[in-house]
């Protein structure tokens, strides 16, 4: 094997151009293919720029030569040599004008053959990408991903820095408190049977720096919650997290505007506008069904409630009865790809989302054929059409259940579904949208009470500040989300500052002062001393980098995810500690067989 000594790379493989032709140049990278052609061998080699095609003919040196034919898959090598304009170019590859003649080649290290070729777009399993996941990222597409993540990180702590915020480290071992996710604890060793609690965000200590008098806070925060995986849900996740003093919602989301602008145009050369449309959480429920609504595409919900109230068929009317409703969609102008079976297949899905079933009516070719025509009065049926501006060729959806939070889940979801059967869902689309006045509590039937929607720091909008104890289904918050295409990318809100209005948020959400004292005092003394109004906001940067390279999960833009069970492939963490660890932290601990990894 040789080493690196007196080796200095010039370039990196895919920054070589035509205009380079004649340099003498030194390259380094692993192998990407070799093709022995006898009198001829090309070297394909890859550094995380690209690949450049290394070329060894008769003029080589014959030991040079002998060693280029040894090269294999994923070896490592460094390679000095004369850059040459290609006489047969091609334009698949960047650097396709260009090849590098090779007089000297060092074979740096020897690789196994790796269990998936190391390729854009792979087909390899999940599974075995992340077992392997140190090879995983040495595939183009993730290299894309991993820097775009970093070029991201990069602009926010610029902008944010120019707009005079300060970038300051909070905990990892913090207290645990009540009002989130569930917690991830680590055990103290110093304090037998006490635990700390890693951090679901910097929230109290944002919000305690506003006191201190920093004003200007950012930071790109690592946060950990215990909750289950999707797509868009890793249990430690990264927030661009921030945080302002004297401001009301507007300062805070044009700050926003001015980074996401930023953000968009220097990584992907796309000119967003702002300002951002804004939408009331109430309307984003009614319009799209949804508190993160996808506006790429039509389909929004109508409610017939009034209209089906009094009808002979029970599945409309005791929904409202009930204090429910019943809404639809019109997927206008699809009716023709969604053949009935393809409406069962609909009907399957809201099923997921506890909707009872699926209605519809479908006009396709002059033909009406309808699930729930027959059980309602001509005028009840026309009305229902004229509300959806029915026309042929459309096709109307239609969910009802005494809740309304089950019909909108499943309508939004339906809506989204049906779109992206019909292909409408273009990634570089970018419909970013604020959703405001959210509600201050939703009902947990878990917990049998309101708990905050937001965060308990949250404050009231002060038309709503007396129904704060009083009426708290119609309490709206100071809290605001920045979706984009769907996806909530982050969310914020102007915060309780004067202490009685915390003190009524504790008992709202049922706390005694005791309680709220036990798990909040430090935050409530500090209110005492002086709080300036603040607000702030965090992004989910896992999220947004998804969505700005395209990327189907979070998981493609983590260097290191987990998998659905939390669990992390490469290391197999978490795994069991010695005795010895576990006495050092007066812990006992009963283990459990674990079914096997899940993806
Ligand atoms: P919130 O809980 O809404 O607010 O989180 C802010 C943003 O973080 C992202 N996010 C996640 N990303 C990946 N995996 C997860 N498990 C996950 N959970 C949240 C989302 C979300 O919009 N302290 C408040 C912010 C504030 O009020 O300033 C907070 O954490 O993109």
């Amino acid at each position: 094997m040789d080493n690196l000594q007196g080796f200095h790379r010039t370039h990196y493989c895919g920054d070589l151009r035509a205009n380079h032709a004649g340099q003498i140049v030194s390259v380094c990278g692993w192998v990407q293919r070799q093709r022995d052609k006898g009198a001829l061998i090309f070297v394909d080699l890859r550094d995380r720029t690209g690949i450049l095609q290394l070329t060894f003919d008769d003029q080589t040196d014959r030991e040079v030569f002998e060693k280029a034919k040894s090269l294999r898959s994923e070896y490592v090598v460094a390679a000095t040599g004369k850059l040459k304009e290609r006489e047969a170019k091609t334009d698949k590859i960047a650097t396709g004008d260009v090849e590098l003649y090779v007089t000297k080649l060092r074979l740096l290290a020897k690789a196994e053959t790796p269990p998936f070729e190391i390729v854009e777009n792979s087909k390899a399993n999940d599974m075995l990408r992340l077992k392997y996941r140190y090879l995983d990222l040495r595939r183009p597409d993730m290299q894309k991903c991993i820097a775009t993540r970093h070029r991201v990180a990069k602009i926010a702590r610029d902008y944010f820095d120019e707009q005079g915020f300060l970038e300051i480290e909070t905990p990892m071992l913090t207290k645990s408190t009540p009002e989130g996710a569930r917690d991830y604890l680590v055990p103290s060793r110093v304090h037998p049977g006490k635990f700390y609690a890693l951090p679901q965000s910097p929230q109290q200590y944002k919000q305690l720096l506003m006191l201190s008098g920093f004003d200007r806070y950012f930071q790109i925060a690592r946060c950990f919650r215990d909750e289950d995986l999707r797509a868009d849900r890793q249990p430690e996740f990264t927030q661009i997290d921030l945080e302002m003093s004297f401001v009301d919602e507007d300062d805070v989301m044009s700050i926003q505007e001015g980074f996401l602008k930023r953000v968009f145009k220097e990584v992907l050369d796309v000119d967003i506008q702002t300002p951002f449309r804004r939408m009331p959480w109430q309307e984003a429920m009614d319009r799209f069904g949804s508190d993160k609504p996808d506006l790429r595409f039509g389909f929004e919900l109508q409610d017939i409630s009034d209209i089906v109230k009094n009808c002979g068929f029970k599945v409309f009317s005791d929904p409202v009865a009930a204090g429910g409703s019943v809404r639809m969609i019109n997927v206008k102008g699809h009716a023709a790809d969604f053949p009935r079976k393809k409406i069962d297949k609909l009907a399957e899905f809201v099923k997921t989302y506890q909707a009872k079933g699926l209605a519809w009516t479908r006009l396709h070719d002059g033909q009406v054929t309808s699930s729930y025509q027959k059980f309602l009065t001509d005028e009840e049926n026309q009305a229902i059409l004229d509300r959806a501006g029915a026309q042929d060729g459309d096709l109307i959806l239609i969910v009802g259940d005494a809740k309304n939070t089950v019909v909108w889940a499943s309508l939004g979801a339906l809506r989204c579904e049906a779109a992206r059967e019909l292909g409408l869902l273009k990634k570089d689309d970018y419909q970013f949208l604020w959703v405001t006045q959210f509600p201050m509590f939703e009902w947990s039937e878990e917990e049998g009470r309101y708990v905050a929607m937001h965060h308990p720091f949250t404050a009231p909008m002060d038309e709503d500040l007396d129904k704060l104890e009083t009426d708290k289904a119609n309490c709206r918050a100071k809290a605001y989300d920045i979706v984009l295409n769907g996806t909530e990318l982050g969310g914020g809100s102007i915060r309780i500052s004067v202490p009685e209005t915390q003190e009524a948020m504790f008992r709202a959400l049922g706390f005694t002062d005791e309680d709220a004292m036990e798990r909040f005092g430090h935050l409530i003394n500090a209110f005492k001393f002086g709080a300036p109004p603040h607000g702030g906001l965090a992004y989910g940067l896992d999220r947004l980098v998804m969505l700005m390279t395209g990327a189907d999960s979070i998981r493609d833009v983590i260097a290191f995810p987990k998998v659905q069970n939390a669990s992390e492939p490469m290391t197999q963490c978490p795994d069991f500690v010695d005795d010895k660890q576990l006495d050092e932290l007066s812990l006992s601990v009963t283990r459990k067989e674990e079914s096997s990894d899940q993806d």
